[in-house]
């Protein structure tokens, strides 16, 4: 099988569109991907034909939605590579997903002096909800600081692990760098000192082999809007013995077995963390999209997806007063630059003006922006539709962004 981008792009209905009198230039999948034809005609077709709650009636519009909702979870069983269903937890998204952890597991084993391992590169979504945890239980945040390229070292990882880690949360890879980080290695030595490891996939389960099974981790979240499916949808998957143990996240219909005054009891894995209706069409368009992404070439759309960011990177690097902002060696297909006396937010626009789309600001990484000393960056993240020639694009704006600013 080869990767025919030609024909992948022209599944994408987005993609036909001009922005700003220039053809749409889409360089802010980091953000959100945009969905092929396929999903979207997956999320109609539920309004049209299966409009009906799930696992709640005999008639068949029910049976038909409960049928499909359950069959998407099966293929992110498989895209995960999960051991059974009980695993694969439906929620908003990767941000609820940590949530989840934090408030459950989190709240239940962590004590006063205990630690939770992150680094400096995650995202919002993998600090503050370790840190509402720790306000409540007494236990303690420990940083893994990174490298002037954005890489983090297994030493530095190694150093900061002890007896009182319990949590090491990392990002598969950073939304702001691109970097990946060693999660495999990383989960070794986090349970050799008997800590668990949560990982937020946002950024990997699009660019990256996901076998939840090899990483060795003990949760994995991520989100379907980032792997071309809908927003407001995401995958928590966890070690059964974990999630068993676990109290419930939020309580409500359809998360319990039996409700009384008295006392009420769980419904089985996953269930039980799944309160109240659940966004239906969109589980059902994410399955959609994990079918359509796990049936491409992984080993050729890997390998594009680093030809257009080392494109990127070369071109990006060749312009002067541009400087690149994370550089590790192995990063997925995004990148942040600065371009010398103008603001990002000044960059963000004028490349719309060519109807190239990238993301500005500090990416929901503050923590990242601090230790470069900078408040934000302009950011071009790529998907499997991206070419070469979107970069030339964003070059060419790049080139008006260095008259405007007086820097060519
Ligand atoms: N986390 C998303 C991004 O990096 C929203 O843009």
């Amino acid at each position: 099988m080869s990767f025919d981008v030609a024909a992948l792009r022209a599944q994408f209905p987005a993609l036909e569109q001009r922005v700003n009198g220039r053809p749409l230039v889409y360089l802010d999948s980091a953000a959100t991907a945009l969905k092929p034809r396929r999903v979207i005609e997956a999320v109609e077709s539920v309004y049209a034909a299966d409009c009906a709650n799930i696992h709640r009636a005999v008639h068949a519009l029910s049976q038909r939605a409960t049928a499909r909702y359950e069959g998407a979870r099966d293929v992110a069983v498989r895209f995960l590579n999960a051991k059974s269903r009980a695993e694969v937890v439906y929620t908003r998204g990767t941000t609820e997903g940590i949530n989840l952890v934090a408030q459950t597991w989190g709240l239940e084993h962590l004590r006063e002096g205990d630690e939770i391992l992150l680094t400096e590169l995650e995202h919002h979504s993998n600090i503050v909800p370790w840190q509402l945890v720790a306000a409540r239980t007494g236990a303690k945040i420990v940083v893994v600081p990174i490298t002037d390229v954005g890489e983090v070292s297994l030493e530095d990882v190694e150093a900061r692990l002890s007896s009182r880690t319990k949590i090491v949360s990392v990002a598969h890879a950073s939304n702001a760098l691109g970097t990946v980080l060693p999660v495999k290695e990383i989960a070794e030595r986090a349970h050799a000192v008997g800590a668990i490891v949560v990982v937020d996939g946002a950024q990997g389960a699009p660019h990256l082999p996901v076998d939840v099974q090899a990483l060795g981790c003990d949760f994995y979240a991520f989100s379907g809007h980032k792997i071309y499916g809908p927003s407001g949808i995401g995958i928590l998957w966890g070690k059964e013995a974990l999630l068993d143990a676990m109290p419930p996240y939020q309580g409500g219909g359809d998360m319990i077995d039996h409700v009384s005054f008295s006392g009420s009891t769980w419904n089985e894995l996953p269930y039980k963390f799944e309160a109240g209706t659940p966004p239906i069409a969109s589980a059902i368009g994410l399955g959609e999209a994990l079918q359509f992404f796990m049936e491409l070439d992984h080993e050729a759309l890997f390998a594009h997806e680093q030809d257009v960011l080392a494109y990127a990177m070369e071109r990006l690097a060749s312009i002067p007063g541009v400087t690149l902002v994370g550089t590790a060696k192995q990063k997925v297909a995004v990148q942040s630059f600065l371009v010398e006396g103008a603001h990002p937010s000044d960059v963000g626009t004028i490349l719309d003006g060519f109807g190239v789309a990238v993301r500005t600001g500090h990416h929901c990484a503050q923590p990242v922006m601090e230790r470069f000393c900078i408040p934000a960056t302009a950011r071009a993240s790529f998907g499997l539709y991206n070419t070469r020639e979107d970069v030339d694009a964003l070059i060419e704006g790049l080139e008006q962004v260095q008259r405007l600013f007086g820097n060519a």
